[in-house]
C-alpha cells in the first residue's frame, strides 16, 4: 500500500518512520516532509501543502491511507475533502477538530458532559472579562479562543498580568485568527498538580490508549523561561500509574467520546488530552489536541511494537476492535534541539553536523537510538536549520535515567550554530 503522511515536523517524520517498517508498506510519502524524511530512503518528500492539490496527488497516485499529523490541516477540513473524494484518511472530521480549534467549543463540550476541567467562563466583551478576573482573583488562566500553536495561553500570577492578557487577546492584536464573530477568552481557574499526555486512538466507537507520556513546555531546565511547542518527552509517564490510568479512561476519554457520539460529531482519529493530575492521583483535561503531541510522538513511536500502518487502517475502516497494541517495556526519551532564537524568532540556515553515522532508516527496527528531524532542510550537500525546534534526539533504555543517558550520548556529536536543548529532560520520571 501507498501512504501519504502530511505534515513536516517531528512528529510526521516519527510517524512516517514508523509506518516504513510496516511489510504491507510500499511507498511513504510525506508532505512537505523535512530534511530528515529527505534523508529516510524508504520514504519521498512531496512538496504540496494545499489541501485539494494533496487530495489531487492522493488520487493520482493511488494512496491507499493518508495520515494527518497537524492540527491546521485538520481544522480546515482536510479529512472532510478527501472523504469527499472517496480517499481513505486517518483524522478527525473538521468539525470533530473543534475540541481543539476552539478552546470555547472544548469548553463548552466538557462542561455539557460532565468531563472534569478547569471552571470557566468564555468572553468576547473586554469589560465583563475584566470584571470576572477581578472577582476570581489571580493566579488565573487566560486564553484566546482558536488555533494559536502553543501562544495563546497566559497563566497570570498576578491580575495585572491577567488584565494585560484580556486587553492583548480582545484587542486583536494576539496574532490569533478571530472568527466570524470576533475575538474571544476562555478565562478559567488555575489548577495545581503534575502535567501529563495522554494520547488514544478512537475510530468513532472503539479507542485505544497510546502509552503515556509527558512533556516539557518551557525553553529552560528546571521548567524555567518561555512556554514551547515541546523541548522534550518521554514514555511512560510514572505520574500516571494504573489508577490514574483507569480514572482518566473512565472519567475523560469515554464520556468525550461518547458525548461527541451523541453530539453528532463521531471522533476518529488520535485524541490528546493534556491532564493536570492533583496530589489524589484526580485527573482533569486542561484541554483537547485532535492529533498526536509534538514531541510525544517520537518517544512513543520507538515504543511500539505494533504495525502502525495496520493499527491505523483498522482505527480508518472502523474496525479498530480487531487491534491490540503492542509496546516495548522500556523507557524511551526525547531531548529537542532548537534553533538560535527560538521560540520568538528562530534562525535559519545554520548548518547542522556531526550527525550520528546510524541514519534514519538504516535499522529502524532495532534502533534504540533515532534522531528525528522537524526544522531541517536538505541544501544541495548540507544540511541546515529550517525551523525552531530542529531535531529530537530518542533513545530507548531499561529506566528514565538510561533512556535520558543514551538520548545526550547520542547528541552529543550534533552541532549547529546558536543550537539551544535542555538538559534535564525526564526529571520527573527520574527522581520517583
Ligand atoms: P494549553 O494550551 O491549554 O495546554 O495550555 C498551555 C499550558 O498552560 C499547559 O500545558 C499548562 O502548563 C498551562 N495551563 C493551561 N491551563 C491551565 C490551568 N487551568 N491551570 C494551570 N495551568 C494551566
Ligand atoms: N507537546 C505538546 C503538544 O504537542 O501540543
Amino acid at each position: 500500500m501507498k501512504v501519504l503522511v502530511i505534515g513536516g515536523g517531528g512528529r510526521e517524520h516519527a510517524i512516517a518512520w514508523k509506518i516504513a517498517q510496516s511489510p504491507k508498506v510500499q511507498m511513504v510519502f510525506v508532505a512537505p516532509g523535512n530534511g530528515g524524511t529527505a534523508m529516510d530512503k524508504r520514504l519521498k518528500n512531496v512538496a504540496i501543502t494545499d489541501l485539494a492539490a494533496l487530495a489531487d496527488f492522493a488520487q493520482a497516485e493511488r494512496i491507499g491511507l493518508t495520515v494527518v499529523g497537524p492540527e491546521g490541516p485538520l481544522a480546515a477540513g482536510v479529512v472532510d475533502l478527501f472523504r469527499a473524494r472517496g480517499l481513505r484518511v486517518f483524522g478527525p472530521s473538521k468539525a470533530a477538530a473543534q475540541l481543539e480549534s476552539s478552546k470555547a467549543f472544548s469548553k463548552d463540550f466538557m462542561r455539557r458532559h460532565g468531563i472534569p476541567t478547569a471552571a470557566h467562563e468564555t468572553f468576547s466583551d473586554a469589560a465583563a472579562a475584566h470584571a470576572y478576573v477581578d472577582q476570581t482573583g489571580a493566579p488565573i488562566v487566560i486564553k484566546a479562543d482558536g488555533l494559536a500553536a502553543g501562544k495563546g495561553v497566559v497563566v497570570a500570577e498576578t491580575l495585572v498580568q491577567a488584565h494585560r492578557a484580556v486587553d492583548w487577546m480582545l484587542g486583536g492584536n494576539s496574532g490569533v485568527a478571530h472568527n466570524a464573530c470576533g475575538a474571544r477568552v476562555v478565562i478559567e481557574e488555575f489548577l495545581v498538580g503534575e502535567e501529563a499526555s495522554f494520547i488514544v486512538i478512537a475510530d468513532g466507537k472503539t479507542v485505544l490508549p497510546l502509552a503515556t507520556s509527558q512533556d516539557h513546555k518551557r525553553l529552560l531546565d528546571g521548567d524555567a523561561g518561555p512556554n514551547t511547542g515541546g523541548m522534550g518527552a518521554y514514555s511512560p509517564a510514572p505520574v500516571v500509574t494504573p489508577n490514574v490510568h483507569a480514572k482518566v479512561m473512565h472519567e475523560i476519554i469515554q464520556p468525550t467520546l461518547a458525548g461527541m457520539a451523541k453530539d453528532g460529531i463521531p471522533y476518529t482519529g488520535f485524541l490528546y488530552a493534556g491532564l493536570m493530575i492533583d496530589a489524589e492521583g484526580n485527573p482533569k483535561a486542561l484541554e483537547f489536541n485532535c492529533r498526536m503531541g509534538d514531541p510525544e510522538t517520537q518517544p512513543i513511536m520507538m515504543r511500539l511494537k505494533s504495525d502502525l500502518l495496520e493499527v491505523m487502517t483498522h482505527a480508518a475502516d472502523g474496525t479498530l476492535d480487531q487491534i491490540e497494541l503492542q509496546w516495548d517495556r522500556r523507557y524511551a526519551l526525547g531531548v529537542v534541539m532548537a534553533a538560535h532564537g527560538y521560540p520568538e524568532r528562530p534562525r535559519k540556515a545554520d548548518v547542522v553536523s556531526g550527525l550520528p553515522p546510524t541514519l534514519p532508516g538504516s535499522e529502524p527496527e532495532s534502533a534504540e537510538a533515532m534522531v528525528f528531524h522537524a526544522g531541517t532542510t536538505q541544501l544541495s550537500k548540507a544540511l541546515v536549520t529550517s525551523g525552531g525546534r530542529v531535531l529530537c534526539v530518542t533513545a530507548l533504555g531499561e529506566s528514565a535515567k538510561a533512556a535520558q543517558a543514551r538520548a545526550y550520548e547520542t547528541l552529543a556529536t550534533i552541532r549547529f550554530d546558536g543550537m539551544q536543548f535542555r538538559r534535564d529532560i525526564g526529571h520527573r520520571a527520574i527522581k520517583r
